[in-house]
């Protein structure tokens, strides 16, 4: 096992050493990290849903109601009609015919990309894709063609010379994770329909965040029945766990077959799709809270914009 400390003591030598810190009392505005009150900008939990009390209440209803654990994986016999109502919903939010829930955002993405596709087919994914899609590229054993930061003249030029290939799909994310830009979806859209392509939205960050009613990138450009697949986290706007793939009936059924990450794993607990749905319940009855985000964020840049003479 000496490996593990010479590995370790080479990360922390290139800087790249994680540690975990303790954050105690719920997420929100502000944060108490190791005894210490800070302002909170690192949190996913764009709306604040995370210790909303319609969320809480919910999801203390499903505990009395349901228990604390589905018991199985679903297709076994987890399948609560609760994930059924869920996944209704965020069907519409996403304005597709259905969607199928997964555990974590991380195994949607390598449970989707790993069952679609496989050796002898094409994928082309941004350079600034989360971990979760370039380990789902690698798990499906497609050729993986990494175009550069959204370079649309780079991704059609891969397109081109790839012709021949079997399947082949693109894959972004909608908001990228680290850098909070938007993908370009309408020249990504007529990129895979010019060369007939899938194309899949990772909407992990978008969801509840872009879109008049919430429903991500798809909604935000219009675009969102000519995306093949959308995944989505229940974990970030949506303030409570879990994720999602949305699409059309057929891709459902597919991925209850093939997607192994859904396949042989425990079905999320009650608790946790009764606040999903108090979530989205909350989405559609008050719009002013996206509102609101975006009013934070553009007050957050300005003020980020003004540069303060340095002090004497
Ligand atoms: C773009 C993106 N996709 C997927 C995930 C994974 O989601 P989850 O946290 O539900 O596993 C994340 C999480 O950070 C993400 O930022």
């Amino acid at each position: 096992m000496d490996f593990l400390r010479e590995r370790l003591a080479s990360l922390k030598k290139s800087g790249l050493y994680r540690t975990l810190r303790e954050h105690h009392g719920p997420q929100g505005a502000t944060a108490c990290i190791d005894g210490k009150e800070v302002v909170q900008l690192a949190s996913n939990n764009y709306l604040g849903l995370a210790n909303h009390p319609r969320l809480k209440a919910a999801a203390r209803e499903a505990l009395e109601a349901f228990g604390s654990g589905s018991g199985a994986s679903r297709l076994v016999c987890g399948n609560l009609a609760l994930n059924g109502k869920l996944e209704d919903k965020i069907a519409a939010v996403k304005g597709q015919e259905s969607a199928l829930l997964f555990s974590t955002g991380y195994m949607a993405n390598i449970g989707i990309l790993a069952a679609l596709m496989e050796e002898g087919d094409v994928i082309f994914s941004d350079a600034l894709n989360h971990a979760s899609i370039i380990d789902g590229c690698r798990m499906s054993r497609a050729q993986t063609v990494v175009y550069p930061h959204k370079d649309m003249g780079a991704l059609e030029k891969a397109l081109m010379e790839s012709k021949h290939s079997r399947k082949r799909l693109v894959v972004t994310d909608g908001i990228f994770s680290m850098d909070g830009d938007i993908t370009p979806l309408p020249d990504l859209v007529t990129l895979a329909e010019r060369y007939g392509c899938m194309l899949m939205v990772d909407d992990a960050h978008a969801t509840g965040v872009l879109g008049a009613h919430g429903g991500g990138t798809g909604e935000h450009f219009a675009l969102a029945d000519r995306v093949d697949i959308t995944m989505g986290t229940l974990g970030k706007a949506l303030g409570g766990f879990g994720a999602f793939v949305a699409g059309d009936h057929t891709l459902r059924t597919f991925l209850i077959n093939r997607a192994r990450p859904f396949i042989f794993t425990t079905g999320l607990p009650p608790a946790v799709i009764a606040s999903g749905i108090a979530a989205l319940e909350l989405l559609e009855a008050e719009p002013e809270l996206r509102v609101r985000l975006w009013e934070n964020v553009a007050f957050f840049r300005e003020g980020m914009a003004i540069k303060r003479p340095l002090d004497p």
